[in-house]
């Protein structure tokens, strides 16, 4: 194995945000690539969706690309280190995009705002991590703002989310009288700077906290209550324990307000130190090492119509392990063909350049001539079939009534093709003949209603129905399954994959079936036409 190659990828860390709406998350990313040196000036990514558009207007363009606009790729360098960023939709409605971009990264940043705690959004995303075990660590923002006391924020994640919780910063008061952190693990007090300019990377100014400045800095009031807490942290666990934050056990925790820049660069340095290289990835065949010579990807998402003048796709391609070059011929395993991966792009703000090499842990957009479908696995021949693409259980539901029953078939293309990106989920009733459709959010349904218009000249309507939890259902034994399915058969579907599924009203209906059912195993999520997880 090449050290040039190890070298190269130790240095790539791939990682998403999670959040609330409004946490801040626009702006955390907008200064993460100011520190970078990605952008010049603030403001880049803010006006690319501004909140300013009148909610009319962003449905119009979400619906008009047919997919998430937001969901999309950064790379930029820090520090000698090249991050990958995949940024997830940050409105109020989010799609099973948002949950699959989990499954490319390796580690996430959980943005919680300081005076919301943990908000419902942040909550589901982090399900799916702590699903996939990734580790975790956390950013609580806007300390420049009247908040929650640190303490209990942090027993609200401890206790919601069933994550530890390691304070590597510690705030030293909060709103108007926020004056900094004291960071635990470098033994230093980071000053806040009210006043600094926005635009442009604050050098932090550190101070040990045993010098005689502190008090001079803090006054002795507020030296004495951080000493104070500082001590309380440090009655109630050891030192920093990476093993179990690499296991998703422990969440290391920040303190700052990412819109005056402060604890952003504190949280790159910890992206670089501790989070995870990449990590080694699971396919059926075997595990693969990120390190290991031969380059492997897997595609985790199908973007559409990004330009809307052109029917042009991308798929977006994680390297899971080895060298990517410019116009290699990689081996699609799913059609069993050697084909060349055109247009490799990686995105930076809103620029896109072709890429000449990327490495293991590098996120990639390829041109994608309509051969690619989300979960497939690209090699240097082997046969080799990642899993960890799962299909998450959606929860909302309609049925589908076509308007001109003379359209069935364009209808059923139309389904298909959305289905294959992932846009939506059709299940088969097993009692009749309908269709229904599953979303992860209920903007999905407009937007396959636009695109199974403007694309396949169809024009449908949706019934809701009152299903809100729905779960793959099998069992080691098959007598018990059949059995399961003809008495529920109301309820019972077949997905894309003739999978059995069962759709339920209200999350207790299910933990009943569940009690009541022990030989049946209810998946949240499934590994589309493979084995079920
Ligand atoms: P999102 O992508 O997670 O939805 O959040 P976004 O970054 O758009 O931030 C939501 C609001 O929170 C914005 O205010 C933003 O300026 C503000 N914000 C972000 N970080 C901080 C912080 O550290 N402190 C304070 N006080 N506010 C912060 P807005 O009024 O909605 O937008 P704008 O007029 O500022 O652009």
């Amino acid at each position: 194995m090449s050290i040039e190659l190890q070298r190269e990828i130790a240095k790539r860390r791939t990682f998403a945000i999670i959040s609330h709406p409004d946490a801040g998350k626009t702006t955390l990313t907008e200064k993460l690539l100011l520190y970078g040196g990605a952008i010049q000036m603030a403001g880049t990514v803010k006006a690319k969706r501004s909140k300013k558009f009148a909610t009319s207007d962003w449905m119009e363009i979400e619906k008009q690309r047919g997919i998430s606009v937001t969901s999309s790729v950064m790379n930029f360098p820090y520090g000698g280190f090249e991050i990958n960023l995949i940024d997830t939709p940050g409105h109020q409605d989010f799609s099973e995009d948002t949950y699959r971009t989990l499954t490319a990264v390796d580690s996430a940043l959980m943005l919680i705002d300081a005076a919301n705690g943990v908000e419902t959004q942040t909550k589901k995303l982090f399900e799916v991590c702590a699903l996939r075990k990734t580790p975790v660590m956390a950013f609580v923002n806007k300390m420049d703002r009247e908040g929650r006391d640190p303490f209990e924020l942090m027993d609200e994640i401890e206790k919601v989310l069933g994550i530890g919780c390691f304070a590597v910063t510690w705030p030293i008061g909060m709103g108007p009288s926020f004056r900094g952190v004291y960071h635990r693990i470098s033994n230093q007090l980071l000053i806040f700077e009210k006043d600094a300019d926005r635009a442009r990377p604050v050098p932090l100014k550190g101070l040990a906290l045993d010098s005689p400045e502190v008090v001079a800095e803090l006054g002795e009031e507020a030296t004495r209550q951080l000493l104070a807490e500082i001590e309380l942290l440090t009655g109630a666990g050891g030192d920093f324990d990476r093993q179990a934050y690499m296991e998703g056990r422990l969440a290391p925790l920040f303190f700052g307000s990412a819109v005056n820049n402060f604890g952003v660069q504190t949280l790159l340095e910890a992206l670089i130190e501790i989070a995870p290289a990449p990590l080694p990835r699971v396919a059926v065949e075997r595990k693969v090492d990120a390190n290991e010579p031969k380059f492997t990807a897997f595609i985790f998402k199908v973007q559409a119509n990004m330009d809307p003048s052109h029917r042009d796709r991308v798929a977006f391609m994680r390297i899971c392990s080895g060298r990517y070059e410019r116009n290699m011929k990689a081996f699609h395993v799913r059609l069993g063909r050697e084909m060349r991966l055109g247009r490799p792009t990686q995105f930076m703000a809103q620029d896109r350049s072709l890429v000449d090499e990327a490495f293991a842990g590098d996120i990639v957009g390829i041109h994608d001539p309509g051969v690619f479908k989300i979960g497939d696995s690209l090699s240097e021949g082997e046969s080799l079939v990642y899993t960890g693409v799962p299909v998450f259980a959606p929860e909302h539901f309609c049925r589908v009534v076509l308007r001109d029953p003379l359209k069935s078939k364009q209808l059923s293309k139309g389904l298909d093709q959305l289905s294959e990106e992932g846009a939506v989920q059709v299940f088969r009733p097993s009692h009749s003949n309908d269709q229904y459709l599953g979303v992860v959010g209920p903007l999905q349904f407009e937007v396959v209603v636009y695109r199974i218009l403007a694309e396949y000249g169809v024009q449908v309507r949706f019934e809701s129905l009152p299903y809100s939890v729905a779960r793959w259902i099998s069992s080691t034994k098959a007598d018990v399954l059949d059995r399961f399915i003809s008495a529920n058969s109301q309820q019972v579907c077949f997905d894309q994959h003739d999978h059995p599924t069962i759709l339920v009203d209200e999350p207790w209906r299910l933990r009943l079936l569940e009690e009541r059912n022990p030989d049946i195993t209810f998946s949240a999520t499934s590994e589309g036409p493979g084995k079920l997880r």
